[in-house]
């Protein structure tokens, strides 16, 4: 598949990554026989929590949470929008489209245990180890990648490429010149 405007490595393809959500849904399945609340942090995770949501085969809820950063740096975070389901005594998996700092997935399951979750695992597409500052435990991980900057399938620079059907690596400098209007929006 070529996207006009879009010069970048496969990472990723669609088929691939359904076998991948397919074997998270397996795994959550079995590990949380009575059900769980499946907690997608948006926008990253709407994509992942959409198809895993269909390959959990236990009782699922769905709910998201916004988070916002601030600060020096952006290395400060503040919840935008909460949580509608209590969590209490609840099993919570955490869907998000990689873990890279640690900070955003710290926050969430901090938020999640003192609310009283019975338990919060982070179900995480991609892995960037090399760029933690906080060390976090991930439960399932879909593939770990290094200092790459990716898009597609949820995950955008600038709000642009949430829409690829794939996982893509690309050259941040590289797309700050694609014009407006040139961009995988533009395909549809
Ligand atoms: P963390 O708090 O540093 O772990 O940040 C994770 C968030 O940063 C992710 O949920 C993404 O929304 C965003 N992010 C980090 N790396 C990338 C990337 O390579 N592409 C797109 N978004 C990214
Ligand atoms: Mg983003």
């Amino acid at each position: 598949m070529t996207i006009p405007g879009l010069a970048g490595r496969t990472l990723l393809e669609p088929d691939e990554l359904s076998s991948m959500v397919r074997k998270f849904g397996e795994a959550i399945s079995a590990d949380h026989p009575d059900g769980v609340v499946l907690v997608g942090i948006l926008k990253g995770s709407v994509c992942l929590v959409a198809d895993l949501a269909r390959e959990i085969s236990v009782p699922c809820a769905v709910d998201f949470l916004a988070l916002s950063a601030y600060g020096a740096g952006g290395r400060r975070i503040r919840l935008s929008k909460d949580l509608e389901a209590d969590v209490a005594g609840r099993a919570v998996v955490v869907a998000v489209d990689i873990v890279d700092s640690g900070l955003t997935v710290s926050y969430v399951r901090r938020l999640l245990t003192e609310r009283g979750a019975r338990s919060a695992d982070v179900c995480t597409l991609l892995d960037r180890r090399p760029r933690r500052l906080l060390p976090v435990d991930l439960r399932y991980i879909g593939l770990e990648i290094g200092d790459e900057y990716v898009v597609g399938y949820g995950l955008d620079f600038e709000e642009r490429y949430r829409n690829l059907p794939m996982l893509v690596v690309v050259e941040p400098e590289a797309l700050g010149q694609v014009p407006e209007g040139n961009d995988a929006a533009s395909r549809v």
